[in-house]
């Protein structure tokens, strides 16, 4: 019964935006509110899961019944999830988790004398490509952000990582996406599709709960 499929799993989930320490004071990020994480860990435990909300700095309360535990960088939202990983059920990553960090954050604050600044950046460890990477991994959802050719680029980060389900997202566009209060998702498993149309986050959290325990339920029953 998918209705009854996420009582009492355990989710890990993963949320918001992260911060690559430049310097003491400064960071490099991006316009990840949190919102669509958020709720889909309320409309999560809704639905009786046992949520672990990992989460980069956001300004929203923790929901109901959620287990929250706040990291900034990549790599602490890395640690974090690596350490809870071998008890989940089911992983979500909703986390806009910057692609790449400073190569060597200063411990000093950097000083305006040059003209020109250039920033190396490295590559910081795809959380999600290692969860679903994993032999004991558990149903493992992702998501896509996406400028263009949504489907096609979903589709592709679905079969490459090896993902059980995607939710693509149009973003940088005049509705929907990051910080707004609306959004509209693109849900992709292989052999199946679902369009989520747009509607407000929490709204939208529920309707994709409903499609992720429809196909939790269906892995595991074979
Ligand atoms: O927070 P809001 O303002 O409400 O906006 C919601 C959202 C647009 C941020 C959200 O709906 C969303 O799309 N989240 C994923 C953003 C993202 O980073 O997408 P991506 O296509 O770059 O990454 C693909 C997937 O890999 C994502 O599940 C991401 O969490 C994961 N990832 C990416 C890089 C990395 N180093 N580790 C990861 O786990």
């Amino acid at each position: 019964d998918p209705a009854q499929a996420l009582a009492g799993a355990s989710v890990l989930l993963t949320a918001g935006p992260t911060r690559e320490a430049i310097d003491p004071v400064r960071y490099v990020g991006n316009r990840s509110s949190g919102k669509m994480g958020y709720a889909l860990a309320a409309a999560l435990a809704r639905a009786g899961a046992r949520v672990t909300l990992i989460s980069g700095p956001v300004g929203l309360p923790c929901p109901a019944g959620v287990d929250r535990v706040p990291v900034a960088s990549a790599a602490e939202m890395h640690a974090a999830v690596m350490a809870r990983v071998a008890e989940c059920d089911l992983f979500i990553a909703a986390a806009a988790v910057a692609d790449y960090r400073p190569a060597a954050a200063r411990s000093a604050k950097l000083k305006k004398h040059a003209e020109s600044l250039t920033l190396e950046l490295v590559r910081n460890p795809d959380i999600l490509a290692e969860v679903a990477a994993r032999p004991d991994k558990p149903f493992t959802v992702g998501f896509a952000a996406e400028t263009e050719a949504v489907e096609a680029q979903a589709r592709e980060k679905l079969e490459r990582k090896g993902l059980d389900m995607i939710a693509a997202n149009h973003v940088g566009g005049a509705v929907g996406g990051l910080e707004a209060d609306d959004n509209a998702l693109l849900v992709l498993w292989p052999g199946g599709r679902r369009a989520l149309v747009l509607m407000p986050k929490p709204a939208l959290a529920t309707a994709l709960v409903e499609v992720i325990a429809e196909r939790y339920a269906a892995s595991t029953s074979d």
